[in-house]
């Protein structure tokens, strides 16, 4: 059989003959694999599933349209490789009157990606040698380090913690690791805390890079997802676009996951770095959906209204989560709300149990409860609630928030 030495081919990265072999079930599964149990056990019962991370609805009409006429544009039919000069002016345009970004030149200094995944998967290649650092915030969203290690490199985690209001200690980093670090990798509004940067925190991220030589990835997913004030970008810093590049994406901002369009913005030599290597990688998105994007850019509207939802259901569900005793508070953008696990509860069989970490915890939320919510160990103990949950209008809404306060009501949560 030839797939024994396949098996014996693969590479150390992804564990070498060892590949696919492991027993360890990640947490994603585990939580898949505990809905699929729940619903089994009570097949009439509504689940309530707060893990999702991609909104609950399509992509505005508007834009859907627009990508049916630029679909039927011959000139938009082949490869884009790294072109698209109606997205890329869209996008500086963008970051001007909306994140109050000035200067920023579409030729040199954006271009787009398949997906910002996409891009924290190709900017490693540019800067990881073996034995290079990568500082990265936890909990978060692991891409970039997955391929740094990949090339070698080794990553360096700076914990995200409430008493910092989830920004990372930069003055916790060891003098050893500083000295070989060439990367800091952040993300704000963030995932999984919600939380958002300052212009102080961002004025300090560009002063600690220039003086230790590091550049700055800035993981914008959620940037424009706000519930109040504008959007930040970490460009709008003075000095910034010297040392960083920030990532942004239509995936929440437009509800366009599907879509699989974002873009690279700041330092020209970093954008050219990145543009090379993805020349070598995909062959662009297609033209079309870079047209529909940039009309989509052009209309901000669009964000304000699905960020006004996620907005009034945050308010929901921090109503709820107080009234049963989680200390929850609004987040100012994303569609995160993370809250601490509780240590104890009440279960259906009216024994109280205990929660040795968030995970139990949440394994207990979907089969006792089966509320689905994602658990996060990596820098204590909390939980995830995503307000894209699905409902079919306000009133809805507030149905299925009112069913989380009365499944949960007589658990006397301890913290
Ligand atoms: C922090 C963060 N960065 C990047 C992404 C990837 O987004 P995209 O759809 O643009 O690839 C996600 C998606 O969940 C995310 O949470």
């Amino acid at each position: 059989m030839s797939d024994r030495y396949i098996q014996n081919l693969f590479a150390d990265r992804i564990g070498g003959k060892n590949y696919g072999k492991g027993t360890e079930i990640y947490k994603f599964e585990k939580i898949k694999r505990a809905k699929r149990a729940a619903l089994a056990a009570n097949p009439d019962a509504e689940l309530i599933d707060m893990g999702v991370g991609e909104p609950d609805e399509m992509a505005f009409a508007d834009s859907v349209e627009a990508l049916c006429q630029a679909a039927r544009k011959s000139e938009n039919r082949g490869y884009a490789d790294n072109g698209g000069t109606l997205y890329r002016e869209a996008a500086a345009r963008w970051l001007k009157n909306v994140c109050g970004v000035q200067g920023i030149d579409p030729a040199t200094q954006v271009c787009h990606s398949i997906g910002s995944k996409a891009a924290l998967s190709i900017l490693p290649a540019c800067f990881v040698n073996p034995g290079d650092v990568v500082l990265m915030t936890t909990p978060g969203y692991p891409i970039f380090g997955t391929h740094a290690k990949y090339y070698g490199g080794q990553v360096h985690n700076l914990p995200l913690l409430e008493k910092n209001d989830f920004l990372p200690d930069l003055a916790s980093i060891p003098a050893d690791v500083l000295k070989r670090a060439k990367v800091l990798v952040i993300n704000y509004p963030n995932n999984p805390t919600g939380a958002s940067a300052t212009p102080r925190f961002f004025a300090d991220v560009v002063s600690f890079a220039k003086k230790n030589n590091i550049i700055v990835v800035h993981d914008a997913a959620y940037a424009a997802l706000v519930f109040e004030g504008r959007p930040m970008s970490i460009l709008a810093t003075p000095g910034a676009v010297d040392v960083a590049v920030e990532l942004h994406s239509m995936s929440k901002a437009y509800n366009m996951t599907g879509w699989r369009l974002g873009f690279v913005a700041g330092s020209p030599l970093i954008v050219r770095a990145y543009a090379d290597v993805k020349d070598n990688t995909d062959s662009g998105q297609f033209l079309a959906i870079q047209e529909a994007c940039a009309y989509s850019l052009d209309h901000p509207q669009i964000t304000q209204t699905i960020a006004a939802k996620y907005s009034r259901r945050m308010d929901g569900l921090v109503g709820v989560l107080k009234g049963l005793g989680f200390n929850a508070r609004k987040p100012k953008g994303s569609f995160f709300l993370y809250v601490r696990a509780p240590k104890s509860a009440f279960g259906a069989n009216g024994q109280r149990i205990a929660f040795e970490s968030a995970e139990a915890f949440a394994q207990w939320m979907i089969t006792d409860r089966l509320i689905s919510t994602v658990p996060w160990d990596d820098a204590g103990a909390y939980v995830r609630f995503s307000v894209t949950f699905v409902a079919r209008n306000e009133a809805d809404e507030r149905r299925v928030l009112n069913e989380i306060g009365r499944r949960l009501g007589a658990s006397r949560f301890e913290f």
